[in-house]
């Protein structure tokens, strides 16, 4: 494992995940401890991209319960179909929001959060968490992190 992460000091984002998405492989690289695997992904994501929030939810019971993250506190636990989070979950797809006041539902653990990405990690074809990533600007992410941010939850998806 890498003893310290090596971040790419580009402005362009793509370069920023290309440095990071190798490095994430070797971070998990021979561990099976999902918590401490989670952990040091969403460190790695807040060092490397600076994101307002990223962390995971952790599907438990048939709710989302907050996982390891960086960034400010957050809702603990959410429902099968709200927010962003559960809506990822419910429709097994990614769901990119430009604008959080505009969808239906969202849930605002923060009220600096303006836009956001999650995407799901699945285990036999069910999804077993999701990723969720704000951003305190509007419109911040795009295809790329829907791409970059994919390849990352398919690693996670060989430790799950
Ligand atoms: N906004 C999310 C809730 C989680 S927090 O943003 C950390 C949602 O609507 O699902």
């Amino acid at each position: 494992m890498a003893e310290e992460l090596i971040i790419s000091t580009s402005t362009d984002k793509q370069e920023r995940y290309a440095t990071l998405v190798p490095q994430i492989q070797s971070l998990i690289e021979g561990e099976t401890d999902v918590v401490a695997n989670l952990s040091n992904i969403t460190a790695a994501l807040k060092q490397t991209m600076n994101f307002f929030w990223v962390g995971f939810y952790l599907v438990k019971d048939n709710q989302l319960v907050l996982g390891p993250f960086q960034g400010p506190i957050a809702c603990t636990r959410i429902q099968y179909g709200k927010g962003v989070c559960g809506a990822s979950w419910k429709e097994k797809k990614v769901i990119l929001v430009p604008d959080v006041e505009e969808f239906p539902g969202h849930i605002a653990c923060s009220s600096a959060s303006k836009s956001e990405i999650v995407l799901p990690a699945f285990k036999n074809g069910e999804v077993v968490l999701v990723l969720d990533v704000d951003s305190d600007k509007l419109n911040d992410f795009d295809a790329v992190d829907e791409r970059e941010l994919g390849k990352v939850m398919h690693l996670i998806e060989r430790f799950l």
